[in-house]
C-alpha cells in the first residue's frame, strides 16, 4: 500500500433471518457497533462506501450511499458499490484507493443485504444478475446449478468423492459453533451433509451457503492508527460467463489476485496464519485453496482431511455464518482481525469473489505481532 491504512474499528449484526429488521435497521446496527469501539468520533468519518447488491430487486431501495450517510450525524459524502457477492470487499478496495489518493482520511465501509423478505425462487432469480444474463441465465442455470456443474466436472477430473466433499461443510459448521454472529451454530456431521436434500446434483442443501440478512461495518483510516493494517488490496476480473473460460475447475481471477497480493505485500503464502475464503458452495472452498496456491489442483480436500497450521474459515465461512451477499466481504475482514488479535500472528487473508469467480478481491491484513 502507498499509505498506511489502519483498521481502527468494526462491528456487525448477527447474520440470519431478521424478519423484524429492515435493510436500514441492519445497516444502523452495524454502524453503531463499529462506532462503539472506534477511537474517534463519528464526525471524523469523512467518506462512506456502502456495498449492496439486491437493494432495488428485493427491498425497493436504491440510493444506498445517501441512506448509509444519513446514519451519521453530519452526512459525509458516500458512494455505493456493487460486484455481486464480492461487493463488500470491493467496497474495502474502493475505500483503500480513496485513502491512498488523499481524498479522505477516515472511511466507514459498510456491507448490507436483506434477502429473506423474498422467496427462495425470487432470490435465485435476483442472484442470477451476477452471472451472464445472455449466456448462463438463458441456459436455465441458477447459482446452485452453476456450482453443481463445477462440482460435477471437478469430481470427474480429480476423482473427489461425495464423502470427501462432506468434510468441507462439516468443518465450517464446526468452526461456527464458537462464533456468536453465525447463522448456524450447530455441529453437522459429514453423514448429515451427505444425506441432506439434493439442490443441484451433486450439491446438497448442506453444501450451499444460505439466504441471509445481515450487515457489517468497519472504519479504515490513514489519520488514526491501530495494530491492524491493510497490507494489500487487490481486485481482478475474469469473463462474466463461465462458458467463455478454458476451464470451470479453476478461477483465473483468484490466481491473478493472489499473485498481485503477495507481490504488493512482499510476503510468501507460508506467512499467512488465517484465511477466510469464499465458500458459497462447498466445492468453491476447494477451488479457492488450489487457486490461491495452498494446494495442488485436485488436492484442496487435504485441508479438510487433516489439521493444518493455517486456519481456514475459522469463523464458519459463508456456509455456516450465512451469506448476506454484500455484507460478506466486510465481515471476512472483521473475522480476520479477531483471529489475528487472538493468535498474535502477523498476516491474515480474505478471499471474496462475485458471480462464478468473475470478480475476485483479496485483502491482506497485517497485525503488529
Ligand atoms: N444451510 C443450512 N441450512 C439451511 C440452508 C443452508 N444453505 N438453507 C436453508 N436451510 C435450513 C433452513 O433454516 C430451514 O430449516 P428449518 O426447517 O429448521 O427452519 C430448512 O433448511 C429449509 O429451509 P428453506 O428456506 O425452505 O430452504 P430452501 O430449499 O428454500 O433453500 C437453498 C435452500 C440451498 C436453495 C438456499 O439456501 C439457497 O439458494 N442457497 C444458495 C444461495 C446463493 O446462491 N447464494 C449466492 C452464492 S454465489
Amino acid at each position: 500500500m502507498r499509505s498506511e491504512i489502519s483498521l481502527i474499528a468494526s462491528g456487525q449484526t448477527k447474520f440470519g433471518e431478521w424478519w423484524e429488521k429492515s435493510l436500514r435497521n441492519l445497516m444502523a446496527e452495524a454502524v453503531d457497533a463499529a462506532l462503539d469501539n472506534a477511537p474517534c468520533s463519528a464526525l471524523d468519518i469523512d467518506f462512506v462506501v456502502v456495498a449492496n447488491m439486491l437493494g432495488e430487486a428485493v427491498n425497493g431501495q436504491a440510493q444506498l450511499g445517501a441512506l448509509a450517510s444519513s446514519l451519521l450525524p453530519h452526512r459525509p459524502p458516500a458512494i455505493r458499490v456493487e460486484a455481486a457477492c464480492a461487493s463488500g470487499s470491493v467496497a474495502l478496495h474502493t475505500a483503500c484507493a480513496l485513502l491512498e489518493s488523499g481524498k479522505a482520511e477516515t472511511i466507514l465501509v459498510l456491507g448490507a443485504e436483506k434477502m429473506t423478505d423474498a422467496s427462495t425462487e425470487e432470490i435465485a432469480a435476483a442472484l442470477m444478475g451476477a452471472a451472464d444474463s445472455e449466456a448462463d441465465a438463458t441456459a436455465g442455470l441458477t447459482f446452485p446449478g452453476l456450482f453443481g456443474l463445477v462440482a460435477k466436472r471437478y469430481m470427474h477430473e480429480y476423482g473427489l468423492t461425495r464423502s470427501q466433499l462432506n468434510l468441507v461443510s462439516a468443518r465450517h459448521h464446526h468452526n461456527a459453533i464458537q462464533n456468536p454472529f453465525a447463522q448456524f451454530r450447530a455441529e453437522m456431521t459429514p453423514e448429515q451433509i451427505g444425506r441432506s436434500s439434493i439442490i443441484a446434483d451433486p450439491l446438497r442443501l448442506l453444501d450451499c451457503s444460505p439466504v441471509s440478512d445481515g450487515a457489517a461495518a468497519c472504519i479504515l483510516s490513514t489519520k488514526h492508527r491501530s495494530p491492524l493494517r491493510i497490507a494489500a488490496s487487490q481486485l481482478t476480473t475474469d469473463t462474466l460467463s463461465i462458458a467463455d473460460r478454458p476451464t470451470i475447475t479453476s478461477f483465473g481471477a483468484t490466481k491473478d489476485a493472489v499473485s498481485r497480493t503477495l507481490e504488493e505485500a512482499g510476503i510468501e503464502l507460508q506467512d499467512i496464519a488465517h484465511l477466510e475464503l469464499h465458500d458459497c458452495f462447498s466445492i468453491a472452498a476447494l477451488l479457492a485453496l488450489e487457486d490461491l496456491g495452498f494446494a495442488e489442483p485436485g488436492s484442496g480436500i487435504r485441508w479438510y482431511e487433516q489439521e493444518e497450521a493455517m486456519t481456514v474459515n475459522g469463523s464458519g465461512g459463508l456456509k455456516a455464518c450465512g451469506h448476506p451477499v454484500a455484507a460478506t466481504g466486510v465481515k471476512q475482514i472483521i473475522d480476520i482481525s479477531k483471529q489475528l488479535t487472538a493468535s498474535g500472528k502477523r498476516y491474515g487473508m480474505t478471499h471474496n469473489f462475485g458471480g462464478a469467480g468473475a470478480t475476485c478481491c483479496i485483502h491482506l491484513l497485517e497485525h503488529d505481532a
